[in-house]
């Protein structure tokens, strides 16, 4: 590549190697089409597949799943913590701190070698929907709740948020979605982790990072904006007129376009079976049918499918979950992703710096300050 090629939001560029993931012809997880992965595993199953390079057997994944039961602990001076945080902060805010807190209570915060790596990622896995349930229910000042190693992954995270085991329907719901958040190449928060790690910092200081990255809107930010829009559109009826008004004012529609997915993206069409499942037991249909149009309309007059945050925030809400739960749940699930990509890039690091185009004065001769007007 010629010094002077740009593109800006380095759109198309090929950043970095990875044999985690890939987009091309399909999403894959280490070579897993994400349809079967889907349809046929749990979400600690792909987490180990996107640690250890390959499916677990079952023996594999019961010594997987016991050392996350094992690790399902939070030190009481981080839940003070939680609990001196001011009520107006968001969940995402406090969760970044949450766990920048945890780094400081890992005696292995500094071991950048791959096993440590993983066990700091599975310590991760099992803290981080404690930090953000305890957070939820200090908030709403209810008591808290502790994990039950008898629930799946999925159940518990649903049980530690609302005190109730869900159905299996809810479980499985959960469990899906967090298997189509968990990983996704190049995407910003990724890139953001391997940046940080690039310059040999430590895998907390990589992941913290990332959560800043994934807060914004524009990235996971956008599950929580669509069910604002949702909320906006408020009745089916009134879908048809909102949407064709807000494209005609200019208005983006969260949940809608992506940066590589042009013409769709496979976990959007995954997720949405789900939703239709879980408002039929509701009874209720109305979101489905404001969804439907929103899509028909948009599809139509910007060429834009829906992205993976469109029918997430749908689910969130079918399965009982407050707002700003949403982007913490993506967390939840994309951090062993983002670990994955932590230890890929510290096993071949070469420190990511690439170029800037400048576009600021030409070169100007230095003037004394006593001279300057
Ligand atoms: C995801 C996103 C940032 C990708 O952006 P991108 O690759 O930079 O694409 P652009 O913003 O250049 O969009 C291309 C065109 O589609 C339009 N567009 C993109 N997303 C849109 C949306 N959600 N609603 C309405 N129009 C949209 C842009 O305005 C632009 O139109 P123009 O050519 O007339 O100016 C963008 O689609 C977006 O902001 N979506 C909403 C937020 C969201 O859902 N994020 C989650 C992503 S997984």
């Amino acid at each position: 590549m010629s010094s002077e090629q740009y593109f800006p939001g380095l759109e198309g560029v090929i950043a970095g190697e990875t044999a985690i993931s890939t987009i091309t012809g399909g999403l894959e997880y280490r070579g897993y089409g994400i349809t079967d992965l889907a349809e046929q595993s749990t979400f600690p199953e792909v987490a180990y597949l996107l640690l250890h390079d390959d499916l677990p057997n079952e023996e594999q994944l019961a010594d997987f799943k016991a050392i996350l039961d094992e690790s399902a602990e939070v030190d009481g001076a981080i839940i003070d913590l939680l609990r001196a945080i001011p009520l107006h902060v968001g969940a995402m805010d406090v969760l970044r701190t949450g766990i920048s807190a945890l780094g400081h209570f890992d005696p292995q915060v500094d071991e950048n070698t791959t096993s440590a790596n993983i066990a700091k990622t599975i310590r991760l896995l099992a803290q981080i929907p404690i930090l953000i349930a305890a957070r939820h229910r200090l908030r709403q000042g209810l008591s808290l709740v502790l994990p039950d190693p008898g629930l799946s992954f999925a159940a518990n995270l649903l049980f530690l948020i609302t005190g109730k085991a869900p159905t299996p329907v809810q479980e499985r719901a959960m469990d899906v979605s967090l298997i189509l958040y968990a990983e996704h190449e190049f995407n910003a928060s990724t890139f953001t982790a391997r940046v940080v790690t690039s310059t040999q910092s430590d895998l907390y200081s990589a992941i913290v990072a990332a959560v800043g990255a994934l807060k914004g809107p524009l990235h996971g930010g956008a599950n929580e904006r669509v069910l604002e829009v949702l909320e906006e559109v408020a009745s089916p009826g009134n879908a048809e007129r909102w949407v064709r008004q807000a494209l005609a004012s200019k208005r983006k529609i969260m949940g809608f376009g992506h940066r590589v997915y042009k013409d769709g993206d496979p976990r959007a069409v995954i997720l949405r079976n789900y939703c239709i499942e879980l408002a039929r037991k509701a009874g209720d249909d109305s979101l489905e049918r404001i969804a439907d149009t929103l899509e028909r309309v948009v599809r139509e007059e910007k060429r834009l499918p829906p992205n993976l945050d469109w029918p997430s925030a749908r689910l969130y809400k079918y399965l009982g979950l407050e707002v700003d739960l949403y982007t913490p749940l993506f967390v939840a699930s994309r951090v062993v992703g983002w670990a994955a990509h932590v230890i890929e890039q510290t096993e071949n690091n070469r420190l990511i710096r690439p170029r800037s185009k400048y576009t600021g004065p030409a070169t100007r001769a230095y003037v004394p300050l006593d001279e300057r007007g």
